[in-house]
């Protein structure tokens, strides 16, 4: 067969583990060839393409990023975007498609594969908030991320007596807010889920200050939003998918707390540190077993099914289904840790 591959969405470490294992399936065990699409969905529109090779993609494994690269590029949004696609395909002779994605990525797949293309899904995403998988690879790494450098502002909050807010990714949900939070012994934490009530937070910090725990760590994801009517935020551009560009969420905490409490806060925002860099040894293992299991989905022509982890299985599921609900943080999840906060 001839094998297409793209990585499309926000980068996520994993994804070059994901083609380094496709790659070297096709050729070596089913004498495929593959070809690479730049950019997501974009190479494909555009027909910008390079063949992959097991010599090209040696050494790529703990490689974050993507070698592929990537972009937010959503086809439907151009009015030819699905001829263009079919036509790009039949061109390099494509059988079928292999989209590493989240749910935007993966939602142009579910779509394109309802208009007759042969795909199959591969989910990642460093939020870990898409639907039908237990866990997406590149989370367990951004998590880490996340714990260290709570651990860090945790000694330095500590020695000023400060109140330090960590705004984290996560845009609809607050896997890595709420993980990294509970694994970093977060005083607050704050998920796109629930709205939060900033009189609440700052309650809790003066408690603690009144208990003679003079600092407190509050963890935010980039994506937790106020009580109506109770604190402004500004909204960013949208993209192609339309979401807005958020981050901005920890300097108006830092702004709020400070002013509604009087303790000295500062805060730091991880951003894309917590995309970038090296894989942690799960996120390999996961996005490998998620590559062999492509491949294989891809011969059976299993065209519209997306690989998932299902407890310690992979299994096919269908995009339909990842795509049509986001797996974000069920709200008895976080009541639990509500006893080690403060
Ligand atoms: O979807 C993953 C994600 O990392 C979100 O948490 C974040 O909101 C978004 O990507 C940022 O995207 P970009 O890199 O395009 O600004």
């Amino acid at each position: 067969m001839r094998i297409g591959l793209l990585t499309g969405g926000g980068d996520c470490p994993g994804l070059n583990a994901v083609i380094r294992a496709v790659v070297r399936k096709a050729i070596d065990a089913y004498g495929d060839s593959v070809v690479g699409f730049s950019d997501g969905w974009r190479g494909v529109l555009e027909d910008n393409f390079e063949e992959l090779t097991i010599e090209s993609t040696r050494g790529i494994l703990p490689r974050g990023g993507t070698i592929l690269r990537s972009s937010r590029t959503n086809p439907y949004k151009r009015e030819d975007g699905p001829q263009k696609v079919r036509e790009t395909l039949a061109r390099r002779g494509v059988d079928g498609l292999i989209a590493i994605g989240g749910e935007d990525t993966l939602g142009v797949a579910n779509r394109l594969h309802g208009d007759g293309v042969h795909v199959v899904g591969v989910p990642k995403t460093i939020d870990n908030d898409l639907g039908a998988t237990d866990v997406t690879f590149g989370f367990d790494t951004a998590l880490g991320v996340a714990v260290e450098a709570i651990d860090r502002l945790h000694t330095t909050a500590e020695s000023h007596n400060r109140i330090l807010v960590v705004e984290v990714m996560g845009r609809h949900a607050g896997w890595i807010a709420l993980h990294a939070g509970v694994a970093g012994g977060a005083d607050v934490i704050l998920i796109p889920e629930i709205p939060f009530d900033i009189d609440e937070a700052c309650r809790h910090i003066r408690r603690r200050h009144e208990r003679g725990r003079y600092f407190s760590i509050v963890v935010a994801a980039e994506g937790a939003v106020p009580k109506e009517g109770t604190m402004t935020l500004s909204a960013g551009e949208l993209d192609e998918f339309g979401h807005p560009r958020l981050g901005g969420i920890g300097v108006r905490l830092e702004q709020e707390i400070e002013q509604r409490t009087g303790f000295e806060t500062r805060a730091t925002v991880l951003g894309h540190i917590q995309r970038g860099g090296t894989p942690t040894a799960f996120d390999r293992v996961l996005a490998t077993r998620f590559g062999l299991a492509a491949i294989d989905a891809l011969h059976d022509g299993a065209w519209g099914m997306m690989v998932s982890l299902r407890s310690t299985n992979i299994e096919l599921v269908a995009l339909s289904d990842a795509v049509s609900q986001l797996r974000t943080v069920p709200v008895e999840e976080y009541e639990r840790y509500g006893v080690l906060f403060g």
